[in-house]
């Protein structure tokens, strides 16, 4: 078991309640035996979170038995926003904060922002924090998701259902960001993920079909309808997912652009509608 890809930092974390316990060697020792790889920092976010030394008990007894931690918590960190997690709704991951770093510095004044995909809103939540947005909506088709999007965003409005079909149709047109992080594993893979997401994680969060690109597709596909002119398409995949979800770009008519974070170890394709995009143009 290990968070280390979405560990929160301690340096983050609440002050504590005021009748928080003090996690004894026995939390570290049971989260370590467990294989929690940052037991000593789970330990005290754990405690920070319990009110109680049985609540704090109870807490490690689901982080032991293999939540994800933030999962536990009731929160993740993302962009320096703490975000509200429900249990089986996608833990945001640290990579993705690359997409809305990408989707920062191209956006327009006072933009329409669309987080599609949303999960638990973090993306959409990131959006509105550091974006004066005119407008910002979400959409899951994961009823848990959207319940808990809808705590995250509290200024936005959070649709449900498939994709495009959730939104209003007063959007079509308008969207200068969609942000997209679609599932994009390949089907095969789901298994070699880590429990911590093939248990606790919805399926459909995870499964991205046959090349891991089936959702990606078809959110390229539709995209251009519901872009402004200039409007941009942001998603994340893998580095070797890259030059397919490219030609899918291309194919819809979206001006397709790879940019990647080392540091994060995150890959995101931007398309731009461009100006004279009309469905007729599609090629
Ligand atoms: C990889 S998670 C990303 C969640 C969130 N954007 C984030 O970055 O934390 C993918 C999300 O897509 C949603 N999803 C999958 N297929 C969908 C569909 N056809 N229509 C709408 N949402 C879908 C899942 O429910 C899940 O919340």
């Amino acid at each position: 078991m290990s968070s280390a890809e979405h560990q929160p930092s301690p340096l983050d974390s609440p002050a504590p309640h005021a009748g928080s316990p003090c996690p004894g060697p026995d939390v570290v020792t049971r989260l370590r035996a467990a294989g929690c790889v940052f037991a000593e920092d789970e330990a005290e976010l754990l405690a920070a979170e319990a009110c109680s030394p049985a609540e704090l008990t109870a807490l490690v007894d689901r982080r032991v038995a293999g939540l994800p931690l933030e999962q536990v918590l009731g929160w993740a960190e993302f962009c320096g926003l703490r975000i509200a997690l429900e249990p089986g709704v996608f833990v945001p991951r640290r990579r993705t904060e690359f997409l809305v770093r990408r989707a920062v510095a191209l956006a327009p004044p006072r933009p329409v922002a669309v987080d599609l995909c949303c999960g638990s809103g973090a993306v959409g939540a990131a959006l509105g924090a550091l974006l004066p947005v005119a407008e910002l909506h979400a959409a899951d088709v994961d009823p848990a998701a959207v319940r808990c999007a809808r705590r995250n965003l509290p200024a936005g409005t959070v649709h449900h259902g498939d994709l495009f079909a959730a939104l209003p149709t007063a959007l079509r047109g308008r969207i200068d960001l969609l942000a997209a992080n679609v599932p994009y594993v390949p089907t095969g893979d789901v298994p070699l993920l880590p429990p911590e997401a093939r248990i606790h994680e919805p399926l459909v969060a995870l499964d991205g079909g046959a090349d891991g690109l089936a959702v990606l597709r078809r959110v390229a596909a539709a995209a251009p309808r519901w872009l402004a002119p200039g409007g941009r398409l942001l998603v994340e995949t893998t580095e070797r997912q890259a030059p397919s979800a490219v030609a899918a770009f291309t194919t819809a008519g979206l001006r397709p652009e790879v940019t990647t974070c080392e540091n994060l170890g995150a890959t995101v394709i931007t398309g731009t509608r461009p100006d004279g995009w009309s469905a007729r143009s599609r090629p």
